[in-house]
């Protein structure tokens, strides 16, 4: 296949292969994996934990290299990038949102939510009227100057979605995002996600263990002894 494929899909990956190498131990974590993220999409990805679930994510969001196979964001072959361009790519097409909010303490929310529009180049001014937009959807209009440190566990995980989604990406990678929270902040969080994903038409590929979080996304994935399986519905 070329360097670019011009379908309308935000996430394309084929025959991916996963394996750990550390010295003479070897972790197969899977083979063969094909997955499809079409625009505006919303996928869950489940699993028992070891499954392979945040490898997998990695690999789609250019954090780590497949041992074989293709990553095509946003139609642009990753492996065919240099780091700098896969940067850029990453920084422009994808977002990201982890267990652990990974915002960066000694700044304001609304600075940590300002960094990717800076680094995608906009001028301060343009990037706090954006930022601001964002944390304001996310409920945090009356917390923009508060620092990680003086928001709940609740609002962490609101700016960091605010963040991700800050740049219109055209897809948001998350990997238990509302996995430290309790059941019913949890549940407040991932509605807030959903609901600015769609709002913004971005694809949203989310691992999660919660079944009761995954069916409320258009398609449930379980990715079980290195194979990807489709789950219907009625099934979760
Ligand atoms: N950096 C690494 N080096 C070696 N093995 C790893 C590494 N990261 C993960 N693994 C192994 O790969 C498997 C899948 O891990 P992971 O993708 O984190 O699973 P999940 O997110 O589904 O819980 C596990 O068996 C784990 O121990
Ligand atoms: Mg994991």
């Amino acid at each position: 296949m070329s360097d670019n494929l011009s379908t309308s899909a935000v996430l394309h990956c084929e025959n991916l292969a996963k394996t750990y190498a550390e010295g003479r131990m070897r972790t197969p974590v899977f083979d063969g994996l094909g997955l499809t993220v079409e625009q505006g999409e919303t996928v869950a990805i489940v699993g028992a934990s070891g499954a392979g679930k945040s490898t997998l994510l990695h690999l789609l969001g250019g954090l780590d290299v497949p041992t074989s196979g293709e990553v095509y964001v946003a139609g642009q072959k990753m492996s065919a990038l240099t780091d700098a361009a896969r940067g850029r790519l990453r920084n422009q097409s994808l977002g990201f949102v982890y267990q652990f909010h990974h915002l960066l303490p000694e700044f304001t929310a609304l600075e940590n939510v300002m960094m990717p529009v800076m680094l995608a180049g906009a001028d301060v001014k343009a990037a706090a009227q954006r930022a601001r937009a964002l944390l304001d959807s996310v409920g945090l209009g009356h917390r923009v100057e508060h620092k990680p440190g003086e928001l709940s566990g609740g609002e962490r995980q609101r700016a960091a979605v605010a963040r991700a989604l800050v740049n219109q990406p055209a897809c948001v990678l998350g990997d238990e995002p509302t996995g430290n929270l309790d059941e019913k902040t949890a549940a407040n969080v991932f509605a807030q996600m959903l609901e600015l994903n769609r709002a913004q038409k971005t694809s949203l590929v989310l691992v999660t263990h919660d079944r009761r979080l995954a069916r409320k996304l258009d398609r449930v994935l379980e990715l079980h002894e290195g194979k990807l399986r489709h789950l219907p519905h009625e099934q979760l």
